[in-house]
């Protein structure tokens, strides 16, 4: 199929599927603490969908069952909404949630801290997002897309952290997963040429012990090989003008 090139009322579509993502993450995150079931967020997620006429993205998607991943400490992602899945102070929780709006798709992802957590886990959080934001940066016309795979995987390295190799961003507008894939490794210099019109989410699942992870038998929830925790980040960005955008900007995750 190749890389889709969005023209700008496309782009402009987009970008409402990615503001109505980044909203509804935006008012899930005030209900995020200590007591709640990620249950309960599911629900919650589900109903601010209808309250936004979106379609949740991923309901359905290949069997997945629920409107949200919420992927708690040592999950890495696709981690599904349980009734038994109670958050606690020191847990951290990452929130993927994307929306089909008008037949175009919006992604974004963001790890939340449930009450006080140690210092090596803030820091963790903070250099994910942080590398979400390099990565971003590097999406650059004149550049490729493994430079953002660089871009990420280097800055992270210098925290001890590690970058999961077998989960990738992804082009993303009349489909949820589009060409070309977006590794969070590698070298520098190689893969497609990034070109005005492309439409992707950058999203590093970065690891506080070992790159590895295991995949749990529901076929969905993710973990990392030794349990340490694991944080996530995703904007859904547009190449316009020679540099990224980002459309799922939302009030505090920006
Ligand atoms: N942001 C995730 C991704 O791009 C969401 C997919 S979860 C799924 O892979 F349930 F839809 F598969
Ligand atoms: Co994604």
């Amino acid at each position: 199929m190749g890389i889709h090139l969005y023209n700008e009322p496309e782009i402009e579509k987009i970008s409402k599927a990615c503001g109505i993502t980044a909203n509804i993450l935006d008012e899930i995150e005030y209900i995020i603490k200590e007591g709640i079931s990620t249950a309960e967020i599911d629900d919650f997620t589900q109903k601010l969908c209808k309250k936004f006429s979106a379609e949740p993205a991923f309901l359905g998607y290949r069997g997945y069952p629920g409107a949200i991943c919420t992927s708690v400490n040592d999950v890495v992602v696709h981690g599904i909404p349980s009734k038994s899945c109670v958050l606690k102070t020191g847990d951290i929780i990452g929130l993927d949630f994307g929306v089909l709006y008008e037949g175009y798709y919006g992604d974004s992802a963001r790890t939340l801290i449930v009450g006080e957590v140690d210092d090596k886990t803030a820091l963790l959080v903070d250099k994910t997002r942080e590398a979400l934001y390099k990565g971003i940066s590097a999406a650059v016309v004149g550049n490729r897309v493994s430079d953002i795979s660089y871009a990420v995987e280097s800055y992270v390295s210098e925290f001890g952290f590690t970058a999961v190799r077998e989960y990738t961003g992804h082009g993303i507008g009349r489909n949820l997963h589009e060409e070309p894939s977006i590794p969070n490794y590698g070298s520098p210099g190689s893969g497609p040429k990034i070109r005005n019109g492309m439409v992707f989410a950058i999203e590093p699942m970065i690891n506080a012990g070992t790159h590895k992870v295991k995949l749990e038998r529901d076929g969905w929830t993710v973990r990392t090989s030794d349990n340490l925790y694991s944080a996530h980040f995703e904007h859904t960005v547009a190449v316009i003008d020679g540099k990224a955008k980002v459309l799922t900007r939302g009030k505090s995750f920006n």
